[in-house]
């Protein structure tokens, strides 16, 4: 969470470092602040409390000029949102200024140590900790501002991405890393940093990922230079960036997860160019054929994940199971982080991550590598800290996903998941050729599939109009529509704020029936499949006690059609890829029930996109 952007060149720092912030306000957007050095070498620091619109509305007939500066948007961790908790944070001295992703452990300890000094503190962070303690390295030990910095990150337990400025060096950024991504953009004669590339491609395509425990020392004219923390001199690996502008903009629609969801038939069809053919059953995984020696000794598949994505290795277990007949657990990375897992070198973790940087499922992975398993990744953002944490992997190649409820990348997530099953099993032997075959027709087939099922939009507008009165919601599915469920509950309560439980449709007699009332509208994922008349009667269940039922169904299920209250009927799917084509329709529901109570969907309350934090 929170978003850090610099820039040091000949153009007016400001509208980079707004616009730069507006880019990347998906990773928090509570409070933001700028701060510059002018022409006559005072530094300006401007923040408030509220999106970065207020940022600017607030920076209005203010000293805006400077060619240098740092800015930061807030996704708040160490006190609440407010004017003074908000970045950049300064020193004593009012000199140097400092924004900050991540979470300082031990600010506590450095807290009194500084106070015992005589410093004292504005705000509540644990980053105002972090630039007092640099200055009073820097003084104390009489020091350049890198050799302060360096030290003082010596001090500190946690995870940060820094960028610090001071006016006794005023042609000098420094930026810093450890678990929390930062990423520098070469351009020409002028340099920028970023929490990702996506404020950097309008300027530059050539950039450097910071590795953990490095410096940037970035001087104006002068070549970038990185060292490490204990002071040895790094290599500086400059890689070109395949990102447009136009992935990063609405492209005409009201919101990017609208944008985001309309996307679909193409991202998939990203997802698996290259993978599948036009004709046949082959599915080529680079990294399943590169290290098919760990996927035929593998007794267990250990997928670990958070929230949606989390989601989506529950589908995973479904699919590799069958397909590869390896057992499969699914993970909460925050619990599996902290539960000692047994994890062996005959494991293989598949670690699942849109962003590519949530803070539980990189350390997840980091046991994981340290027990000695053979660590897979299934991300979307291409260099991100899991992509490169991890052994091998596969990309979902969606391209930039900004809404924060995720959908794209869901959908590709399991897109990937279902080829990684597939590729599996063909090497292991273990799923018959002509299984393999209808499940890769049913995924050439998806982007059209998709197109067809986002004709529902009209009718599911409509439809979330009349729900927009509940306070609650039940999503029932089984098999594999338990996780759509789990994850169409999720997209209703992130956007619209009402209390959403998915279920498997089988456990409601033990314990959700009790719910069930007028007031309690019920989504039921039942497309045909094995369990289609089990779900029938879940169904009635629901009806019998006098819920309302909104059923999405495979065209022409007459049966459901006369029991449910609203169908929402899409096209007819092999079963293993019918998670990808309901979570449209539950999408699209999630979507217009949001915007009908006037809810932000694309920045929805206390949530960010990026979760670096624990
Ligand atoms: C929900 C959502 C989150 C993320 C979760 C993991 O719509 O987006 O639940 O899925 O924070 O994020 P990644 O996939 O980036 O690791």
């Amino acid at each position: 969470m929170c978003g850090i952007v610099g820039y040091i060149g000949d153009n007016p720092a400001y509208e980079i470092l707004i616009k730069g912030l507006h880019r990347l306000e998906y990773r928090g957007y509570d409070s933001a602040g700028v701060a510059m050095v002018n022409g006559k070498g005072d530094l300006n620091v401007y923040k408030t409390r509220g999106k970065v619109d207020d940022l600017e509305r607030f920076c209005q007939s203010k000293d805006i000029e400077g060619c240098v500066g740092i800015a930061h948007t807030r996704w708040a961790t160490h006190g609440e949102p407010n004017d003074v908790n908000a970045h950049p944070h300064i020193s004593r001295s009012g000199r140097i200024a400092l924004v900050h992703n991540g979470t300082i452990e031990n600010y506590g300890v450095l807290k009194e140590a500084l106070e015992l000094q005589g410093c004292t503190f504005q705000s509540e962070t644990d980053t105002e900790v972090l630039v007092k303690l640099i200055e009073y390295i820097k003084e104390t030990n009489d020091c350049s501002l890198v050799e302060a910095v360096r030290e003082a990150l010596k001090e500190v337990v946690g995870a940060y991405a820094i960028a610090v400025i001071d006016t006794e060096d005023p042609d000098t950024i420094i930026g810093a890393r450890k678990s929390s991504p930062l990423v520098i953009g070469i351009g020409n004669g002028e340099t920028f940093l970023a929490s990702d590339a996506t404020p950097i491609i309008e300027y530059t395509d050539k950039v450097v990922y910071l590795n953990d425990d490095e410096i940037a020392i970035i001087r104006r004219g002068e070549p970038l230079k990185i060292i490490t923390t204990d002071n040895e001199s790094a290599k500086i690996d400059i890689q070109t960036l395949k990102l447009s502008v136009s992935q990063l903009e609405k492209g005409g629609f009201p919101h990017f997860m609208l944008k985001e969801i309309f996307e679909q038939p193409r991202t998939i069809r990203d997802c698996v160019r290259g993978r599948i053919g036009n004709t046949g059953s082959a599915v080529t995984l680079s990294g399943v054929i590169e290290h098919a020696d760990k996927f035929l000794a593998a007794r267990r598949i250990i997928i670990v994940a958070c929230g949606t994505s989390w989601h989506a290795g529950l589908i995973g277990k479904r699919l590799i199971e069958e397909a590869a007949r390896i057992p499969v657990e699914v993970a909460y990375a925050s619990e599996f982080r902290y539960s000692n897992p047994i994890v062996t070198p005959e494991d293989i973790v598949i670690a699942i991550s849109q962003s590519g940087e949530t803070a539980d499922t990189l350390a997840a992975i980091q046991i994981a590598r340290k027990r000695g398993a053979f660590v897979y990744g299934v991300c979307n953002v291409v260099g991100s800290s899991i992509a490169r944490a991890t052994d091998s992997g596969t990309y979902i190649h969606v391209g930039p996903e900004i809404g924060v409820a995720s959908t794209k990348a869901f959908t590709g997530q399991v897109t990937v998941l279902t080829m990684l099953a597939l590729a599996i099993g063909q090497l292991r032997h273990t799923i018959r050729e002509e299984d393999v075959a209808k499940t890769v027709e049913a995924l050439r087939n998806l982007p059209e599939l998709i197109k067809k099922t986002l004709k529902l939009n009209d009718k599911i507008e409509h439809l979330s109009g009349i729900f927009t009165y509940a306070h609650n919601f039940l999503y029932l599915g089984r098999g594999y529509n338990f996780p759509s469920a789990l994850e169409g509950a999720l997209k209703l309560k992130e956007i619209s704020y009402i209390h959403a439980e998915g279920y498997p449709a089988a456990e409601m007699k033990h314990g959700p029936i009790a719910l069930i009332d007028r007031e309690l509208p019920t989504v039921f994922i039942a497309p045909n499949d094995d369990l289609h008349e089990k779900i029938i009667s879940n169904i009635q269940q629901v009806k019998a006690r006098g819920g309302a039922v909104i059923a999405v169904v495979t065209k022409g299920d007459t049966t459901i059609a006369e029991i449910a209250d609203h169908i929402i009927e899409i096209p007819e799917v092999p079963e293993a890829v019918s998670p990808i084509i309901v979570s449209i329709p539950l999408q699209l529901l999630a979507y217009h029930i949001a915007v009908k109570k006037g809810c932000n969907v694309d920045m929805p309350r206390n949530l960010a996109k990026s979760v670096t934090v624990e």
